[in-house]
């Protein structure tokens, strides 16, 4: 059955490129509007959905759109912006007001050429933009901060991603890989007039889809997955998520750039400190916090044998691997014994997760989760191969279905 597994792009962000506002911004791990709705259309219309790992907001935005209730926590603020703006009822007023603001940005921006606030501290900014990119990107910031209390919120959250997709857009990087990268001898040369039109064209295209409201607006949440806090009292029927997998990819380096030039960033320190307290972080500070970092539970048999294997398979970095393993599965664990107390007696979990390999050592992501979820009652746990990911070729994607 296994050898048979593809990629299945249709399961990727890859798919969302062409599902309006599924695509406002890119972020390779999220998975598909598809998958989501596939897995949706078999519950009532009353079901309250909960995605807990939110990211990008796919889940939350397809269940609005399907008009299912849907809560939406998030850890990083960033996506918490992102979602909330992408899950918006827009009026046709706010949508006017943002292109006409978008097009007074372009007409003044020129004057903010002097007092322009400095680029972000990004390292090598250089490689990531070209002079003629950052001097527009540097500008056209400064002119949004300056003009922006005279518009309404939702107007100003519409100009955010259009400016976002061009910061993506002018620069040099690349998706061929797993996490974001740098495109190699990469000739973008556009003058400033065709900054300004890319520019403006984001916008009519994000205006558009703006116009395609969903059905209702799901609640979305600033909060941490392990303790969930802001949800007691409330009750949940469906899970459909996807957490971060053990597998050290940082989703605040491959927000980094989004996250400077939107000001959800100072500096490299606070990115460190952002990282440390998400599940599965590993960036700056986060790695030499693990050295010290000791565990809280008992550490459960099947992720002692996995930290043991890792320890050994490698003589300087082992320790630390197996540390970050064992942080990865108590943070988890946590996260499901949490969760499950906000469920209805009948509830299900779709979790799509990863396994991960350190130092030739297999980690079965899927099924120690599924073992979470059995500990906590749940009656049935099943797991499913779902597609190879791009990378080692022993990697996978599987999805766990768990019904209380
Ligand atoms: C695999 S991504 C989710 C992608 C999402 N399905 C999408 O389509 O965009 C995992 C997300 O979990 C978030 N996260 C990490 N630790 C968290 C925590 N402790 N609480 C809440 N969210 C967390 C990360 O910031 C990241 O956005």
């Amino acid at each position: 059955m296994e050898a048979k597994l593809t990629r299945r792009a249709e399961y990727t962000f890859l798919d969302n490129l062409k599902r309006g506002r599924h695509r406002w911004l890119r972020l390779t791990p999220a998975y598909s509007a598809r998958l989501v709705a596939e897995r949706l259309q078999h519950y009532p219309s009353s079901t309250r959905v909960l995605d807990p790992f939110g990211g990008t907001g796919t889940t939350a935005l397809l269940a609005a759109q399907m008009g299912y209730p849907a809560t939406l926590v998030e850890i990083n603020p960033f996506l918490v912006w992102l979602s909330r703006a992408k899950t918006r009822i827009y009026t046709p007023d706010a949508i006017q007001s943002a292109l006409e603001w978008g097009q007074m940005l372009v007409h003044k921006r020129r004057d903010y050429t002097h007092g322009a606030c400095e680029p972000p501290p990004i390292r090598d900014i250089q490689r990531w933009w070209d002079a003629e990119s950052l001097a527009w990107l540097t500008t056209m910031r400064t002119a949004i901060h300056a003009t922006q209390a005279t518009v309404a919120q939702a107007s100003v959250d519409l100009v955010w991603v259009a400016f976002a997709q061009c910061v993506i857009e002018f620069s040099n990087a690349s998706y061929h890989h797993p996490s974001l990268s740098f495109r190699q001898n990469r000739q973008l040369a556009l003058d400033m007039h065709s900054h300004d039109q890319r520019f403006l064209e984001y916008l009519h295209e994000t205006a558009r889809d703006a116009h395609s409201n969903p059905c209702l607006e799901p609640c979305v949440i600033e909060a941490d997955a392990r303790t969930l806090t802001p949800l007691d009292g409330n009750t949940y029927d469906l899970v459909i998520t996807s957490p971060p997998y053990a597998n050290r990819i940082s989703y605040i380096r491959e927000l980094r750039p989004y996250m400077y030039w939107l000001g959800f960033l100072t500096d490299g320190a606070e990115a460190g400190e952002l990282d440390w307290r998400a599940i599965g972080g590993t960036w700056g500070v986060a790695t030499s916090r693990l050295k010290l970092w000791q565990p809280q539970l008992p550490i459960p048999a099947s992720v002692a044998d996995i930290a043991s294997r890792i320890r050994a398979a490698h003589p300087t970095n082992g320790v630390l691997m197996a540390n970050y393993v064992v942080k990865y599965f108590e943070d988890m664990r946590l996260h499901i014994q949490r969760l499950t107390k906000l469920l209805a007696s009948d509830a299900t979990i779709h979790y799509i997760v990863g396994n991960s390999s350190f130092y030739g050592v297999l980690v079965p992501v899927e099924q120690i989760l599924a073992e979470f979820f059995a500990e906590q009652g749940f009656g049935s746990v099943e797991v499913v191969p779902l597609r190879k990911r791009n990378c080692k070729k022993e990697l996978r994607e599987f999805e766990i279905i768990g019904r209380l």
